[in-house]
């Protein structure tokens, strides 16, 4: 595994940031500078061809305190277009930054580009990956952290150290591979493993002193398993899910969907020597399982004993699922919780019902979203807003509630109206486990329940505290009710994280709409912008910057 991080690149960049600091007045600017590149890797024993940020599998993890300004320079030196993607960061009034193809044009082979992200009132944990070409199953991806400011107090004392712990499944193919079978209409076999930090069995190790408190962010970068988490002999508390302070509620065990991101301390609490970590899929047969170590700094012993089993019943994670709740007291990004949104009081304008399915197109395997399975214009929808580019995508190419029609082809785009706040209800009448995100907001998840949704479901929404996050589990043949408040003018890719899916069509983009073009409602088209497909050529013109 290769892990050389230039040293001189890395002093001249703190140079830059000094110098701007100094000269900066208002939130802080971090620079970094990204070389994206192949590079053999073995993670499961066989050598495979990973992608790499600057030599790094995973990639760098990004450390930024609340409204950060984060300059990233992505050099592709891959043979294919690339694209970056923030999972979390709320991109507030700029989702031309937000790396997805349907708001950013690729970075063509040997070109560079540099995002400009905003973690504006932002903590918690998050992640980036690759969002183009299943380039996510050959790595690329690597943790976001975002601390709190110093003045603003933390509902727990400061942990001794503090790890990115990025667990997700894994095939031994290429990407190429893997998006071959996709686009030759066929499904994906079950994963060949499971990684933490891009490492197998007892590769990864994460240190400890007896007695001390350590802060896990874990992340399912995975491509489609649920994964449980554990420590053998240890107990988490959970503190944090998605840029929110939890109750601290203490787990002997944790389910992390894919895509989802979690903190929980562990306290060095038993005797010196070596424990197991344990990481194993859920609701799959079989259970693919790996583990880690958690290593004491006084280990008289080698890890032994046989690593603790994980859950088998959906009932656990359902459980788990609604003793996850916000700790209402707790500062977030802010020190006034008290004076924080109550959600449960606003009045929904608008439900959405989204039901995914799975079928043959063409004689080519597809997911869709009310029926519809997304297909990728050639110009991101958002270039086409700017330009004013007609026939890139429809509005009403998809529907509110689901249709029972047969599955169909189309660039889905679903229109709201800017300030509106609305329901979305997620009804999975499939026998396979969901996850869903959706870019540029964090959610209330309000409800969660087996069998079909109704209006009487309702009754039983949590409208207090129930966690905001960005990415939520839909059980098999279930439903999860999310309200979300639409304060973020953009275009917004709401997806199955469940890559496969994504990959083939169950995706779609939600537009929030306003007639405003002040720039207080949104940013302007960064003067930097990649121009592609039916907007190549296309003049960025003098745009004023706010
Ligand atoms: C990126 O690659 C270029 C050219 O290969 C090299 O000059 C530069 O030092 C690299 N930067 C980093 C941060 O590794
Ligand atoms: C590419 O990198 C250079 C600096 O090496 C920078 O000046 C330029 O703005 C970058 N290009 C884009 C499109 O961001
Ligand atoms: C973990 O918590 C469970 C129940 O909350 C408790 O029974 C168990 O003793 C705890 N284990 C450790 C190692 O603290
Ligand atoms: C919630 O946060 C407050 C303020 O930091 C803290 O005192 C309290 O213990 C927390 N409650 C729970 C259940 O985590
Ligand atoms: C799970 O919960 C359902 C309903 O709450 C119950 O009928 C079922 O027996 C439970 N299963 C297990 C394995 O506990
Ligand atoms: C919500 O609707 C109810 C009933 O129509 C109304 O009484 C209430 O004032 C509304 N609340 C808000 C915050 O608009």
């Amino acid at each position: 595994m290769a892990l050389n991080i230039s040293a001189v690149g890395a002093l001249c960049l703190c140079v830059i940031v000094s110098l701007f600091a100094i000269t900066s007045a208002g939130d802080p600017y971090k620079f970094f500078e990204w070389n994206v590149t192949y590079g053999d890797i073995s993670p499961l024993g066989v050598r495979q061809q990973g992608i790499l940020i600057n030599g790094q599998f995973p990639g760098p993890d990004i450390n930024s305190v609340t409204n950060d300004n984060l300059i990233i320079n992505v050099f592709n030196d891959l043979d294919e277009p690339f694209l970056l993607s923030w999972n979390g960061v709320l991109q507030r009034r700029n989702s031309y930054e937000d790396g997805v193809f349907g708001t950013t044009c690729p970075i063509p082979p040997g070109k560079n580009f540099t995002y400009t992200l905003q973690v504006k009132d932002q903590i918690g944990s998050f992640y980036y990956f690759p969002s183009l070409a299943f380039h996510k199953a050959a790595g690329a991806f690597g943790g976001i952290r975002i601390l709190s400011r110093p003045l603003i107090p933390v509902p727990f004392p400061n942990p001794a150290d503090d790890y990115t712990v990025l667990i997700g499944d894994w095939y031994k193919s290429n990407h190429k591979d893997l998006r071959n079978q996709l686009d030759s209409g066929k499904t994906l076999s079950s994963p060949d493993g499971i990684l933490i930090n891009g490492r197998g069995p007892n590769g990864a190790s994460f240190n400890v002193v007896k007695g001390k408190t350590y802060r896990l962010r874990i992340s399912n970068v995975g491509l489609q398993n649920s994964l449980n988490f554990r420590i053998q002999d240890h107990n988490m508390t959970l503190v944090e899910v998605e840029g929110t302070h939890t109750a601290q509620t203490t787990l002997t065990s944790l389910d992390v969907h894919v895509g989802q991101s979690y903190s929980v301390l562990v306290t060095a609490d038993q005797a010196d020597k070596d424990y197991y970590i344990v990481v194993s899929s859920r609701f799959t047969t079989p259970v693919l399982t790996t583990t880690g170590i958690l290593h004491y700094s006084n280990s008289a012993s080698k890890v032994s004993g046989s690593p603790p089993d994980g859950p088998t019943d959906v009932n656990f994670s359902l459980a788990q699922a609604f003793s996850i709740r916000t700790n209402l007291t707790a500062s977030g990004p802010r020190p006034n919780p008290q004076g924080s949104y109550h959600y449960g009081e606003v009045n929904v304008s608008r439900t959405i019902i989204l039901s995914n399915s799975q079928g043959n197109v063409n004689g080519k395997q597809r997911y869709a979203i009310n029926s519809v399975s997304y297909v990728a214009p050639d110009t991101p929808l958002k270039l086409a807003d700017h330009f004013k580019i007609e026939g890139v995508y429809r509005i009403g190419s998809i529907q509110d509630k689901p249709t029972g029609a047969a599955i169909q082809l189309d660039t889905s785009v679903l229109q709201t109206d800017y300030r509106a706040f609305i329901e979305i209800v997620f009804q999975n009448d499939e026998d396979v486990i969901q996850s869903y995100h959706l870019d540029g907001y964090s959610f209330f998840v309000v409800g969660l329940d087996g069998g079909q949704w109704t209006t009487d479901s309702r009754k039983k929404y949590n409208l207090q505290d129930a966690i905001p996050r960005c990415t939520t589990q839909v059980y098999p043949k279930s439903w999860t009710a999310i309200y979300v408040s639409l304060d973020n003018v953009g275009m917004w890719n709401l997806r199955s994280e469940f890559w496969a899916r994504q990959y083939l069509g169950q995706q779609f983009y939600l537009r929030v709409y306003t007639t405003s073009t002040s720039f207080r409602d949104e940013l302007p088209i960064p003067t930097n912008a990649l121009l592609c497909g039916k907007a190549s050529g296309r003049s960025l013109g003098n745009v004023i910057h706010a």
